[in-house]
């Protein structure tokens, strides 16, 4: 049985992952009107991703006959002054995601949930993947820079995204 402590912060994480599936939305939409397909693919695919975060542990709270709460989320913003934008803020989306998952951790072991540490592992895991992506694809957006070539060999590369598989 999940404390109410541990339940209340596990609900407010699935609302900041749905919010996070909001914000890569609007950037996608933002990418399709800049006629960038590619980027637009994957940050729909990233969108989805969050969706399936946050879905995880909505399951999960249902599986510890826990009472699941969907609180509203934020309006996110629907202008982006360029892919730099983007990207520096999709890094540093990913690092504070990381810092409310590290204190979900911390809270699970202060509350001695053990099957919550082990559910969140996952996520700590899945963290170290979703910041190292963001640095790399800001790295190389920065570096195209006004390179239009460069710029469609990249929206080429990440139009090959697929969706994560359901278990990951
Ligand atoms: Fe679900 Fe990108 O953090």
């Amino acid at each position: 049985m999940l404390s109410t402590k541990m339940e209340n912060a596990l609900n407010e994480q699935i609302k900041n992952e749905f919010s996070s599936s909001f914000v890569y939305l609007a950037m996608s939409a933002y990418c399709d009107e800049q006629n960038l397909a590619g980027f637009a693919h994957w940050l729909r695919m990233q969108s989805q991703e969050e969706y399936g975060h946050a879905m995880k542990i909505f399951n999960y709270i249902q599986d510890r006959e826990g009472h699941v709460v969907l609180k509203a989320i934020p309006q996110p913003e629907s202008q982006y002054g360029s892919l730099v934008e983007v990207f520096k803020e999709t890094l540093e989306h990913e690092k504070t995601i990381s810092q409310m998952i590290n204190e979900l951790y911390a809270l699970a072991v202060e509350e001695k949930d053990y099957p919550t540490q082990v559910m969140l592992q996952w996520f700590i895991n899945e963290q170290v993947e979703e910041e190292k992506t963001a640095s790399d694809i800001l790295a190389q957006v920065k570096m195209i820079g006004d390179n239009t070539s460069a710029l469609i060999v990249l929206d080429q590369q990440l139009a090959s995204r697929s969706p994560e598989s359901e278990d990951k």
